[in-house]
Protein backbone atom coordinates (compact mmCIF):
# COMPACT_ATOMS: atom_id res chain seq x y z
CA UNK A 1 0.00 0.00 0.00
CA UNK A 2 1.04 3.75 -0.65
CA UNK A 3 1.18 6.45 1.59
CA UNK A 4 -2.23 7.89 0.72
CA UNK A 5 -4.06 4.50 -0.23
CA UNK A 6 -2.62 3.44 3.29
CA UNK A 7 -4.90 6.87 5.03
CA UNK A 8 -8.16 5.47 3.65
CA UNK A 9 -7.80 2.32 6.35
CA UNK A 10 -9.76 4.75 8.26
CA UNK A 11 -10.82 3.92 12.18
CA UNK A 12 -14.79 4.44 12.83
CA UNK A 13 -16.01 7.24 14.76
CA UNK A 14 -19.44 7.02 16.29
CA UNK A 15 -22.33 9.57 17.52
CA UNK A 16 -25.28 9.77 19.31
CA UNK A 17 -27.51 8.53 16.81
CA UNK A 18 -24.99 5.23 16.49
CA UNK A 19 -25.32 3.53 20.09
CA UNK A 20 -27.67 2.96 22.28
CA UNK A 21 -27.27 1.93 26.09
CA UNK A 22 -27.96 -1.77 26.22
CA UNK A 23 -30.34 -2.29 29.16
CA UNK A 24 -28.36 -4.43 32.50
CA UNK A 25 -30.09 -5.96 35.82
CA UNK A 26 -31.10 -2.66 38.12
CA UNK A 27 -32.74 -2.15 41.44
CA UNK A 28 -31.93 1.74 40.44
CA UNK A 29 -35.43 3.78 40.80
CA UNK A 30 -34.71 6.26 38.23
CA UNK A 31 -36.00 8.97 40.75
CA UNK A 32 -33.41 8.13 43.45
CA UNK A 33 -30.36 8.26 40.57
CA UNK A 34 -28.04 10.55 42.18
CA UNK A 35 -26.73 13.32 39.39
CA UNK A 36 -24.02 15.28 41.83
CA UNK A 37 -21.09 15.18 39.22
CA UNK A 38 -17.62 17.35 39.05
CA UNK A 39 -17.44 19.72 36.51
CA UNK A 40 -13.79 20.84 37.11
CA UNK A 41 -11.65 19.45 39.57
CA UNK A 42 -12.66 22.04 42.08
CA UNK A 43 -16.88 22.28 41.47
CA UNK A 44 -19.26 20.00 42.38
CA UNK A 45 -22.71 20.38 40.96
CA UNK A 46 -25.90 18.52 42.10
CA UNK A 47 -27.35 18.56 38.33
CA UNK A 48 -24.63 17.48 35.74
CA UNK A 49 -25.94 20.20 32.98
CA UNK A 50 -24.09 23.41 32.11
CA UNK A 51 -25.95 26.02 29.63
CA UNK A 52 -23.36 27.09 26.53
CA UNK A 53 -21.53 30.14 26.47
CA UNK A 54 -23.35 31.71 23.49
CA UNK A 55 -25.00 35.16 23.31
CA UNK A 56 -27.94 33.57 22.58
CA UNK A 57 -28.27 30.88 25.20
CA UNK A 58 -26.33 32.24 28.14
CA UNK A 59 -26.24 35.70 30.20
CA UNK A 60 -27.03 36.30 33.78
CA UNK A 61 -30.91 35.68 33.75
CA UNK A 62 -30.43 32.08 32.63
CA UNK A 63 -27.11 31.47 34.28
CA UNK A 64 -28.88 32.36 38.11
CA UNK A 65 -31.86 29.86 36.54
CA UNK A 66 -29.38 27.26 36.15
CA UNK A 67 -27.64 27.82 39.33
CA UNK A 68 -31.13 27.61 41.31
CA UNK A 69 -31.66 24.43 39.60
CA UNK A 70 -28.35 22.87 40.11
CA UNK A 71 -26.24 23.12 37.26
CA UNK A 72 -23.90 25.65 35.78
CA UNK A 73 -24.66 28.13 33.46
CA UNK A 74 -21.33 29.73 31.00
CA UNK A 75 -21.53 33.41 30.22
CA UNK A 76 -20.82 33.99 27.19
CA UNK A 77 -17.99 36.48 26.20
CA UNK A 78 -19.49 38.81 23.22
CA UNK A 79 -19.12 41.49 25.88
CA UNK A 80 -16.47 43.67 27.28
CA UNK A 81 -14.57 43.16 30.02
CA UNK A 82 -16.66 45.95 32.36
CA UNK A 83 -20.43 43.99 31.46
CA UNK A 84 -19.15 40.83 31.75
CA UNK A 85 -17.70 41.49 35.08
CA UNK A 86 -21.22 42.54 36.13
CA UNK A 87 -22.80 40.20 34.78
CA UNK A 88 -20.44 37.65 36.89
CA UNK A 89 -21.89 40.03 39.65
CA UNK A 90 -25.49 40.03 39.13
CA UNK A 91 -25.48 36.03 39.43
CA UNK A 92 -23.17 36.30 42.46
CA UNK A 93 -25.79 38.52 43.98
CA UNK A 94 -29.05 36.83 42.91
CA UNK A 95 -29.64 34.50 46.20
CA UNK A 96 -27.82 36.33 48.07
CA UNK A 97 -28.89 36.36 51.87
CA UNK A 98 -28.05 40.13 52.67
CA UNK A 99 -28.91 42.76 49.98
CA UNK A 100 -25.56 44.59 50.27
CA UNK A 101 -25.89 48.68 51.22
CA UNK A 102 -25.37 49.65 47.36
CA UNK A 103 -28.12 47.47 46.02
CA UNK A 104 -30.60 48.46 49.09
CA UNK A 105 -33.51 51.38 47.90
CA UNK A 106 -33.80 53.44 50.66
CA UNK A 107 -36.21 56.36 51.46
CA UNK A 108 -35.42 59.81 53.06
CA UNK A 109 -37.90 61.27 55.98
CA UNK A 110 -38.02 64.38 53.87
CA UNK A 111 -39.30 62.77 50.85
CA UNK A 112 -43.52 62.77 50.17
CA UNK A 113 -45.80 59.94 49.88
CA UNK A 114 -46.06 60.19 46.05
CA UNK A 115 -42.51 60.51 45.64
CA UNK A 116 -41.65 57.75 47.61
CA UNK A 117 -44.40 55.36 46.14
CA UNK A 118 -43.20 56.32 42.28
CA UNK A 119 -39.87 55.13 43.44
CA UNK A 120 -40.84 51.78 45.20
CA UNK A 121 -42.95 51.37 41.98
CA UNK A 122 -39.91 51.89 39.79
CA UNK A 123 -37.20 49.96 41.62
CA UNK A 124 -40.32 46.73 41.94
CA UNK A 125 -39.83 47.08 45.91
CA UNK A 126 -42.71 46.99 48.13
CA UNK A 127 -40.87 48.32 51.10
CA UNK A 128 -37.72 50.39 51.90
CA UNK A 129 -35.56 51.34 54.86
CA UNK A 130 -35.63 55.39 55.70
CA UNK A 131 -32.60 56.22 56.22
CA UNK A 132 -31.14 59.73 57.20
CA UNK A 133 -28.14 61.44 55.70
CA UNK A 134 -25.60 59.86 58.06
CA UNK A 135 -27.08 56.91 56.98
CA UNK A 136 -28.79 56.00 59.96
CA UNK A 137 -31.86 53.77 60.09
CA UNK A 138 -34.79 55.42 61.44
CA UNK A 139 -38.02 53.56 60.03
CA UNK A 140 -39.08 51.47 57.59
CA UNK A 141 -41.96 52.55 54.77
CA UNK A 142 -43.76 50.01 52.77
CA UNK A 143 -47.10 49.62 50.26
CA UNK A 144 -49.19 49.15 53.93
CA UNK A 145 -47.95 52.57 55.33
CA UNK A 146 -48.56 54.29 52.95
CA UNK A 147 -51.25 52.87 51.19
CA UNK A 148 -54.05 55.34 53.66
CA UNK A 149 -51.83 58.55 52.76
CA UNK A 150 -52.02 57.78 49.42
CA UNK A 151 -55.85 57.41 49.38
CA UNK A 152 -56.18 60.99 51.27
CA UNK A 153 -53.93 62.49 48.33
CA UNK A 154 -51.70 65.39 50.84
CA UNK A 155 -48.34 65.99 51.25
CA UNK A 156 -47.26 63.84 54.46
CA UNK A 157 -43.83 62.88 54.28
CA UNK A 158 -42.34 59.65 54.51
CA UNK A 159 -41.35 61.15 58.37
CA UNK A 160 -45.19 60.60 58.97
CA UNK A 161 -46.23 57.32 57.13
CA UNK A 162 -43.54 55.14 58.46
CA UNK A 163 -42.48 52.46 60.84
CA UNK A 164 -40.44 53.87 63.49
CA UNK A 165 -39.96 51.35 65.71
CA UNK A 166 -37.75 48.98 63.61
CA UNK A 167 -36.19 45.19 63.95
CA UNK A 168 -32.73 45.64 63.00
CA UNK A 169 -29.66 42.50 63.17
CA UNK A 170 -25.59 43.17 62.98
CA UNK A 171 -24.42 41.24 59.69
CA UNK A 172 -24.03 37.61 61.44
CA UNK A 173 -27.45 37.44 61.22
CA UNK A 174 -28.19 33.51 59.76
CA UNK A 175 -30.81 32.25 57.65
CA UNK A 176 -33.13 30.47 60.13
CA UNK A 177 -32.43 33.75 62.79
CA UNK A 178 -33.91 36.02 59.99
CA UNK A 179 -37.09 34.01 59.41
CA UNK A 180 -37.48 33.78 63.46
CA UNK A 181 -37.26 37.63 64.03
CA UNK A 182 -39.76 37.96 60.87
CA UNK A 183 -42.00 35.85 61.83
CA UNK A 184 -42.06 36.74 65.66
CA UNK A 185 -42.30 40.43 64.79
CA UNK A 186 -44.25 40.18 61.73
CA UNK A 187 -42.37 41.69 59.61
CA UNK A 188 -40.91 41.42 55.71
CA UNK A 189 -37.60 42.93 55.96
CA UNK A 190 -34.94 43.29 58.59
CA UNK A 191 -32.27 46.17 58.45
CA UNK A 192 -28.93 44.97 58.92
CA UNK A 193 -26.78 47.94 60.99
CA UNK A 194 -23.40 48.44 61.98
CA UNK A 195 -22.67 49.34 65.59
CA UNK A 196 -23.39 53.04 64.50
CA UNK A 197 -26.99 51.98 63.46
CA UNK A 198 -25.99 52.65 59.77
CA UNK A 199 -27.56 50.85 57.11
CA UNK A 200 -24.94 48.10 55.86
CA UNK A 201 -27.82 45.36 54.20
CA UNK A 202 -31.27 44.23 54.55
CA UNK A 203 -32.63 41.09 54.32
CA UNK A 204 -36.12 40.39 52.87
CA UNK A 205 -38.79 37.62 53.65
CA UNK A 206 -38.67 37.04 49.62
CA UNK A 207 -35.23 36.19 50.14
CA UNK A 208 -35.10 33.77 52.51
CA UNK A 209 -37.69 32.15 51.43
CA UNK A 210 -36.36 31.92 47.53
CA UNK A 211 -32.90 30.02 48.92
CA UNK A 212 -35.04 27.52 50.65
CA UNK A 213 -36.54 27.09 47.46
CA UNK A 214 -33.37 25.62 45.77
CA UNK A 215 -32.22 23.11 47.91
CA UNK A 216 -30.18 21.81 44.82
CA UNK A 217 -28.76 25.23 44.00
CA UNK A 218 -25.02 25.25 42.97
CA UNK A 219 -23.61 27.51 45.21
CA UNK A 220 -19.94 28.37 46.55
CA UNK A 221 -18.50 28.43 49.69
CA UNK A 222 -20.11 31.25 50.82
CA UNK A 223 -23.88 30.47 49.68
CA UNK A 224 -23.53 32.24 46.26
CA UNK A 225 -24.76 30.94 43.24
CA UNK A 226 -22.52 29.47 41.19
CA UNK A 227 -21.35 30.39 37.65
CA UNK A 228 -19.31 30.20 34.83
CA UNK A 229 -17.61 32.56 32.14
CA UNK A 230 -15.98 31.91 28.81
CA UNK A 231 -12.77 33.96 27.86
CA UNK A 232 -10.98 33.72 24.45
CA UNK A 233 -7.61 32.09 24.13
CA UNK A 234 -5.64 35.14 24.82
CA UNK A 235 -7.63 37.13 26.91
CA UNK A 236 -5.94 36.78 30.14
CA UNK A 237 -6.63 40.26 31.81
CA UNK A 238 -10.51 39.48 31.31
CA UNK A 239 -9.72 35.81 32.90
CA UNK A 240 -7.94 38.26 35.85
CA UNK A 241 -10.63 40.38 36.24
CA UNK A 242 -13.58 37.59 36.27
CA UNK A 243 -11.89 36.08 38.91
CA UNK A 244 -11.74 39.22 40.77
CA UNK A 245 -15.33 39.14 40.40
CA UNK A 246 -15.56 35.50 41.89
CA UNK A 247 -16.08 33.52 38.52
CA UNK A 248 -16.44 30.09 39.75
CA UNK A 249 -14.87 28.33 36.34
CA UNK A 250 -13.37 29.81 33.31
CA UNK A 251 -13.76 28.30 30.39
CA UNK A 252 -11.31 28.88 27.82
CA UNK A 253 -13.72 29.45 24.88
CA UNK A 254 -11.85 27.97 21.28
CA UNK A 255 -13.01 25.93 18.50
CA UNK A 256 -9.77 24.21 18.21
CA UNK A 257 -8.07 24.07 21.49
CA UNK A 258 -5.28 21.83 20.50
CA UNK A 259 -3.62 24.81 18.51
CA UNK A 260 -0.71 24.66 20.89
CA UNK A 261 -0.37 28.63 21.44
CA UNK A 262 -3.93 28.30 22.81
CA UNK A 263 -2.18 25.83 25.23
CA UNK A 264 0.12 28.09 26.32
CA UNK A 265 -1.80 30.76 26.43
CA UNK A 266 -4.43 28.73 28.88
CA UNK A 267 -1.53 27.27 31.05
CA UNK A 268 -0.52 31.40 31.39
CA UNK A 269 -4.28 31.45 32.58
CA UNK A 270 -4.54 29.11 34.59
CA UNK A 271 -1.57 30.41 36.31
CA UNK A 272 -2.99 33.67 36.95
CA UNK A 273 -6.19 33.01 38.70
CA UNK A 274 -7.93 31.08 41.62
CA UNK A 275 -10.87 29.92 39.47
CA UNK A 276 -11.13 26.64 37.86
CA UNK A 277 -10.03 26.61 34.26
CA UNK A 278 -11.48 24.68 32.10
CA UNK A 279 -9.96 24.22 28.69
CA UNK A 280 -11.37 22.95 25.10
CA UNK A 281 -12.80 22.02 22.97
CA UNK A 282 -10.97 19.06 21.76
CA UNK A 283 -11.38 15.57 20.71
CA UNK A 284 -8.78 13.60 20.54
CA UNK A 285 -6.57 11.90 22.87
CA UNK A 286 -3.63 13.62 21.77
CA UNK A 287 -5.20 16.59 22.68
CA UNK A 288 -6.12 15.53 25.86
CA UNK A 289 -2.70 14.11 26.92
CA UNK A 290 -1.09 18.09 26.04
CA UNK A 291 -3.76 19.44 28.49
CA UNK A 292 -4.61 17.35 31.29
CA UNK A 293 -1.33 17.83 33.58
CA UNK A 294 -3.14 22.01 33.97
CA UNK A 295 -6.40 21.83 33.31
CA UNK A 296 -9.21 21.54 35.97
CA UNK A 297 -11.33 19.91 33.04
CA UNK A 298 -11.58 19.48 29.95
CA UNK A 299 -14.55 20.15 27.16
CA UNK A 300 -15.07 18.00 24.45
CA UNK A 301 -16.79 18.98 20.91
CA UNK A 302 -15.61 19.57 17.50
CA UNK A 303 -18.51 20.58 14.95
CA UNK A 304 -21.47 18.44 16.64
CA UNK A 305 -23.30 21.66 17.65
CA UNK A 306 -26.52 22.32 16.05
CA UNK A 307 -25.51 25.30 14.94
CA UNK A 308 -22.45 24.23 13.07
CA UNK A 309 -20.64 24.30 10.10
CA UNK A 310 -17.52 23.63 11.39
CA UNK A 311 -17.02 20.27 9.37
CA UNK A 312 -18.96 21.20 6.56
CA UNK A 313 -16.54 24.31 5.94
CA UNK A 314 -13.38 23.48 7.46
CA UNK A 315 -13.56 19.65 6.54
CA UNK A 316 -12.23 18.49 9.85
CA UNK A 317 -14.31 17.59 13.16
CA UNK A 318 -15.18 13.96 15.50
CA UNK A 319 -18.28 12.08 15.52
CA UNK A 320 -18.75 12.93 19.43
CA UNK A 321 -19.18 9.69 21.45
CA UNK A 322 -15.77 8.33 19.88
CA UNK A 323 -14.51 12.19 20.69
CA UNK A 324 -15.66 11.97 24.16
CA UNK A 325 -14.64 8.46 24.76
CA UNK A 326 -10.90 9.22 23.43
CA UNK A 327 -10.63 12.29 25.82
CA UNK A 328 -12.00 10.66 28.39
CA UNK A 329 -9.95 7.87 28.08
CA UNK A 330 -6.94 10.06 29.01
CA UNK A 331 -8.49 12.73 31.26
CA UNK A 332 -9.85 9.80 33.83
CA UNK A 333 -6.33 8.42 34.36
CA UNK A 334 -5.65 12.08 35.73
CA UNK A 335 -9.05 13.34 37.53
CA UNK A 336 -9.80 15.62 35.50
CA UNK A 337 -13.72 16.03 34.42
CA UNK A 338 -14.83 16.04 31.23
CA UNK A 339 -17.90 17.87 29.72
CA UNK A 340 -19.47 16.80 26.09
CA UNK A 341 -20.48 19.86 24.32
CA UNK A 342 -22.64 20.12 21.47
CA UNK A 343 -25.20 17.76 19.69
CA UNK A 344 -27.13 16.67 22.83
CA UNK A 345 -30.66 17.09 21.30
CA UNK A 346 -32.49 14.76 23.57
CA UNK A 347 -32.29 13.76 27.15
CA UNK A 348 -31.19 10.52 25.85
CA UNK A 349 -28.22 11.73 23.98
CA UNK A 350 -27.16 13.42 27.77
CA UNK A 351 -27.53 9.51 28.80
CA UNK A 352 -24.93 8.05 26.36
CA UNK A 353 -22.28 10.70 26.60
CA UNK A 354 -22.25 9.94 30.15
CA UNK A 355 -21.75 6.17 29.16
CA UNK A 356 -18.75 7.38 26.53
CA UNK A 357 -17.00 8.84 29.74
CA UNK A 358 -18.58 12.86 30.16
CA UNK A 359 -18.84 13.88 33.74
CA UNK A 360 -21.09 16.63 32.48
CA UNK A 361 -23.04 18.30 29.63
CA UNK A 362 -23.09 21.17 27.73
CA UNK A 363 -26.56 22.72 25.96
CA UNK A 364 -26.82 25.23 23.68
CA UNK A 365 -29.97 24.54 21.45
CA UNK A 366 -31.82 22.47 24.27
CA UNK A 367 -31.78 25.67 26.20
CA UNK A 368 -31.97 28.96 23.47
CA UNK A 369 -35.85 28.53 23.67
CA UNK A 370 -36.25 29.64 26.90
CA UNK A 371 -37.99 31.97 28.60
CA UNK A 372 -34.29 33.19 30.36
CA UNK A 373 -32.61 32.89 27.27
CA UNK A 374 -31.61 36.36 25.56
CA UNK A 375 -34.04 37.80 23.08
CA UNK A 376 -37.41 37.92 22.52
CA UNK A 377 -40.25 35.30 21.10
CA UNK A 378 -41.22 35.47 17.51
CA UNK A 379 -43.67 34.21 15.86
CA UNK A 380 -43.59 32.67 12.58
CA UNK A 381 -46.77 30.77 11.06
CA UNK A 382 -48.34 30.89 14.11
CA UNK A 383 -45.49 29.19 15.59
CA UNK A 384 -43.46 30.75 18.23
CA UNK A 385 -39.61 31.35 18.30
CA UNK A 386 -36.26 32.42 19.70
CA UNK A 387 -33.51 33.31 17.83
CA UNK A 388 -30.29 30.60 18.14
CA UNK A 389 -26.86 31.37 16.55
CA UNK A 390 -23.56 29.61 16.74
CA UNK A 391 -20.90 31.67 17.78
CA UNK A 392 -18.85 31.22 14.79
CA UNK A 393 -21.71 33.08 12.35
CA UNK A 394 -21.68 36.05 10.73
CA UNK A 395 -23.71 37.75 13.20
CA UNK A 396 -22.24 36.58 15.98
CA UNK A 397 -18.55 37.39 14.98
CA UNK A 398 -19.18 40.50 14.17
CA UNK A 399 -20.72 40.98 17.96
CA UNK A 400 -17.15 40.07 19.04
CA UNK A 401 -15.53 36.68 19.15
CA UNK A 402 -13.98 35.53 15.86
CA UNK A 403 -10.67 34.75 17.87
CA UNK A 404 -12.89 31.62 18.57
CA UNK A 405 -11.94 30.31 15.39
CA UNK A 406 -8.46 31.68 15.87
CA UNK A 407 -9.26 34.28 13.23
CA UNK A 408 -8.05 37.76 13.11
CA UNK A 409 -10.91 39.88 12.61
CA UNK A 410 -11.17 41.02 8.35
CA UNK A 411 -10.47 44.17 8.06
CA UNK A 412 -13.49 44.24 4.78
CA UNK A 413 -16.19 42.05 7.26
CA UNK A 414 -15.88 39.15 5.11
CA UNK A 415 -16.02 36.35 7.49
CA UNK A 416 -15.46 32.71 7.01
CA UNK A 417 -18.07 31.69 9.04
CA UNK A 418 -18.24 28.53 10.90
CA UNK A 419 -21.98 28.47 12.62
CA UNK A 420 -25.20 29.87 10.94
CA UNK A 421 -28.23 32.00 12.38
CA UNK A 422 -31.16 30.40 13.50
CA UNK A 423 -34.59 30.10 14.97
CA UNK A 424 -35.15 27.17 17.69
CA UNK A 425 -38.93 26.67 19.33
CA UNK A 426 -40.27 28.87 22.19
CA UNK A 427 -39.74 26.51 25.30
CA UNK A 428 -41.54 28.04 28.29
CA UNK A 429 -38.99 28.04 31.76
CA UNK A 430 -35.83 26.63 32.01
CA UNK A 431 -36.40 24.78 34.93
CA UNK A 432 -39.19 22.76 32.74
CA UNK A 433 -36.59 21.92 30.20
CA UNK A 434 -34.18 21.08 33.00
CA UNK A 435 -36.55 18.66 34.50
CA UNK A 436 -36.96 17.09 31.48
CA UNK A 437 -33.61 16.62 31.32
CA UNK A 438 -32.32 15.75 34.47
CA UNK A 439 -35.38 12.88 34.58
CA UNK A 440 -34.17 11.60 31.27
CA UNK A 441 -30.99 10.99 32.46
CA UNK A 442 -32.20 9.22 35.31
CA UNK A 443 -34.38 7.03 33.13
CA UNK A 444 -31.45 5.78 31.42
CA UNK A 445 -29.73 5.53 34.79
CA UNK A 446 -32.51 3.21 35.54
CA UNK A 447 -31.85 1.22 32.29
CA UNK A 448 -27.98 0.94 33.16
CA UNK A 449 -28.84 0.07 37.19
CA UNK A 450 -26.44 3.42 37.56
CA UNK A 451 -27.14 5.24 40.75
CA UNK A 452 -24.56 7.86 40.80
CA UNK A 453 -23.05 9.50 37.57
CA UNK A 454 -19.49 8.02 38.02
CA UNK A 455 -21.61 4.56 38.12
CA UNK A 456 -23.18 5.39 34.78
CA UNK A 457 -19.55 5.94 33.45
CA UNK A 458 -18.11 2.61 34.58
CA UNK A 459 -21.48 0.33 34.51
CA UNK A 460 -22.84 1.06 31.17
CA UNK A 461 -22.39 -0.66 28.17
CA UNK A 462 -23.02 0.43 24.35
CA UNK A 463 -24.43 -1.62 21.65
CA UNK A 464 -24.27 0.02 17.94
CA UNK A 465 -27.81 0.79 16.18
CA UNK A 466 -28.18 0.21 12.25
CA UNK A 467 -30.26 2.99 10.49
CA UNK A 468 -32.60 0.66 10.82
CA UNK A 469 -32.57 0.34 14.49
CA UNK A 470 -32.52 4.15 14.63
CA UNK A 471 -35.76 4.48 12.86
CA UNK A 472 -37.53 2.01 14.81
CA UNK A 473 -36.32 4.02 18.16
CA UNK A 474 -38.23 7.10 17.25
CA UNK A 475 -42.11 7.12 17.40
CA UNK A 476 -42.82 5.63 14.05
CA UNK A 477 -45.93 4.39 11.54
CA UNK A 478 -48.11 6.78 13.27
CA UNK A 479 -49.27 10.76 13.39
CA UNK A 480 -48.48 12.34 16.94
CA UNK A 481 -51.14 13.84 17.82
CA UNK A 482 -50.38 15.67 21.44
CA UNK A 483 -47.38 17.13 21.66
CA UNK A 484 -44.63 15.31 24.27
CA UNK A 485 -42.93 17.58 26.66
CA UNK A 486 -39.42 16.03 25.68
CA UNK A 487 -40.06 14.53 22.18
CA UNK A 488 -40.66 16.61 18.91
CA UNK A 489 -39.75 15.17 15.18
CA UNK A 490 -38.86 18.50 14.11
CA UNK A 491 -35.51 18.30 16.67
P1 LIG B 1 -25.89 22.53 20.61
O1 LIG B 1 -25.95 21.33 19.70
O2 LIG B 1 -26.23 22.19 22.01
O3 LIG B 1 -24.35 22.98 20.58
O4 LIG B 1 -26.71 23.66 20.06
C1 LIG B 1 -23.85 24.05 21.33
C2 LIG B 1 -22.35 24.13 21.16
O5 LIG B 1 -21.98 24.40 19.81
C3 LIG B 1 -20.71 25.04 19.77
N1 LIG B 1 -20.82 26.21 18.90
C4 LIG B 1 -20.41 26.28 17.63
N2 LIG B 1 -19.73 25.39 16.87
N3 LIG B 1 -19.78 26.91 15.07
C5 LIG B 1 -19.41 25.72 15.58
O6 LIG B 1 -18.79 24.94 14.86
C6 LIG B 1 -20.45 27.85 15.76
O7 LIG B 1 -20.79 28.91 15.26
C7 LIG B 1 -20.75 27.52 17.13
N4 LIG B 1 -21.37 28.21 18.11
C8 LIG B 1 -21.39 27.38 19.19
C9 LIG B 1 -20.35 25.40 21.19
O8 LIG B 1 -19.39 24.48 21.63
C10 LIG B 1 -21.68 25.26 21.91
O9 LIG B 1 -21.52 25.01 23.28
Amino acid sequence: DGQFSEKLRVPEALTFDDVLLRPRESRVEPDEADLTTNVSKNVELNVPVLSAAMDTVTESDLAIAMAREGGLGVLHRNTDTDEAVAEVQRVKRADELVIRREDVVTANPEQTIDEVDAMMERAGVSGAPVVNDDDEVLGIISGTDIRPYLEVGDEDTVEEAMTDEVITASEDLEARDALELMYEHKIERVPIVDAEDRLVGLVTMQGVLARREHEDAARDADGHLRVGAAVGPFEIERAEALDDAGVDVLFIDCAHAHNLNVIDSAREIKESVDADVVVGNIGTREAAEDVVDFADGVKVGIGPGSICTTRVVSGAGMPQITAVAEVADVAVQHDVPVIADGGIRYSGDAAKAFAAGADAVMLGSYFAGTDEAPGRVITMNGKKYKQYRGMGSVGAMQSGGGDRYLKEEPEDEEYVPEGVEAATPYKGSLASELHQMTGGIQSGMGYVGASTIPEMKSRSRLVRVSAAGQTEGHPHDVMITDEAPNYSPSE
